[in-house]
């Protein structure tokens, strides 16, 4: 019988028994249905994700169809991915930072006195910051879209990276991803004067594939950071609130340490996909051309062969190994954005509020990005 059923519920309620079994007793493991090697030891996850001309992340290289609207960042290789990884990162440098992280924090701040003292930590809270904090970063003054729409493009995406799993998501992601293009287009080929898209330079780029590739990039980033973030964000104060950590009686600050601690333990990207360009070995596993490998980045990050009692949150560890910012050229861009937002939200929360759940957390029906659907929270003030 398949153990790897990322999808049923009770993988869903518990994923990390399921990868310590595999990691223990199938670490390259063949699942029929994704057609794919799935990957959960550190060593091996660790070492794919730093060898991208083994393992590539733009499968026309092996023959797969790749509708324009996918290409992206996310899924080139070099040298086209060098190319625009280098033009998203020079416009990210050029981003005042400290103004960015503090006028998300006033967000944050804006929005909790909007919400009294009970409410969804995750469609009230962490979603709204989320779109915020990227409309922020990106300097754009509104979404300017109908709200539900909006949200529900974003849950589709979310949805369609599970279509390996259940295809019939993947259509909802092109639709979704359609949407997104339509919303962001016009601000990246007329930019604001401030933020991420005034310093991309979009007009000075002439290949005409290069301009698809950083549009779709950017589309790509904005999605990244709205949704690994409110996931993260949710996952975090749903495990923090757990173990009483908004109830100690001296909150002290949340250091970015503590931050990768809890990547590590409930970070949101459970799972990334690269193919085979060269034949090769994993453990004892002969892989060659066009196979596909599945790389579980939350087993990685509980593996007892890094991490010591890897199955305990221990927010004063060394966390630094963990995989859930990716590793090597594609490894995440928005890193630092993510834990200084994390470091000051959870700061400001348990600074200012005694928090309890109010309601049985909501998981969200998802596998490749783990998130919840509803966390309903109680706060108190200190
Ligand atoms: C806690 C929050 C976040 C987590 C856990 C996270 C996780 C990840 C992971 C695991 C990857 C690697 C994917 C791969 O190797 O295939 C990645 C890539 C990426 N992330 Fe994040 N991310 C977060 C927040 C953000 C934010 C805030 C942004 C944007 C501001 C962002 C933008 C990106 C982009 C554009 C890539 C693709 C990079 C490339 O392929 O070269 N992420 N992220």
């Amino acid at each position: 019988m398949e153990i790897f059923t990322p999808l049923a519920p009770e993988f869903l309620a518990d994923p990390y028994s399921r990868y310590a079994e595999l990691r223990q007793t199938d670490p390259v493991h063949w699942h029929e249905g994704l057609g794919a090697y799935v990957m959960t030891r550190h060593s091996d996850c660790e070492r794919i994700l730093r060898d991208p001309s083994t393992f590539i992340s733009d499968f026309r290289t092996v023959g797969d169809d790749a509708p324009p609207a996918f290409l992206s960042l996310q899924t080139l290789d070099p040298p086209e991915h060098t190319t625009v990884r280098r033009m998203v990162l020079s416009a990210m440098r050029k981003v005042e930072f400290d103004a960015w992280v503090k006028a998300v924090r006033e967000e944050a701040a804006t929005l909790l006195r909007s919400l009294g003292t009970e409410f969804d930590f995750v469609t009230d809270f962490a979603e709204p910051l989320g779109t915020r904090s990227m409309l922020l970063l990106f300097g754009m003054p509104s979404i300017q879209a109908d709200e539900t729409a909006y949200r529900s493009a974003l849950r589709k995406l979310v949805l369609s990276m599970d279509a390996g799993l259940a295809p019939e998501h993947g259509p909802l992601g092109m639709e979704a991803r359609a949407y997104l293009s339509e919303l962001i287009e016009p601000w990246v080929v007329s930019p604001p004067t401030t933020g991420l898209l005034s310093h991309v330079g979009f007009d000075a780029v002439e290949a005409e594939d290069h301009r698809l590739f950083l549009l779709n990039s950017l589309r790509a980033l904005f999605v990244a950071g709205y949704s690994s973030s409110s996931s993260m964000l949710g996952n975090a104060v749903r495990t923090l609130t757990e173990h009483g950590y908004f109830n100690s009686p001296e909150p002290r600050d949340f250091t970015a340490g503590m931050a990768h601690e809890l990547v590590r333990f409930v970070g949101p990207v459970q799972a990334e996909t690269r193919a085979v360009a060269k034949d090769t070995e994993v453990g004892s596993q002969s892989l060659t051309y066009g196979d596909f490998v599945v790389i579980i980045v939350a087993s990685a990050n509980r593996d007892e062969a890094i991490f010591e009692a890897a199955n305990k949150l221990d927010l004063s560890r060394d966390a630094s190994k963990h995989l859930g910012f990716g590793s090597g050229i594609h490894s995440c861009v928005g890193a630092r954005l993510a834990i200084s937002v994390l470091c000051e939200v959870i700061s400001d929360l348990s600074k200012n509020f005694r928090i309890d759940l109010a309601g049985d957390p909501i998981q969200r029906p998802t596998a490749t990005q783990r998130g919840l659907d509803n966390l309903p929270v109680h706060l108190n003030t200190r």
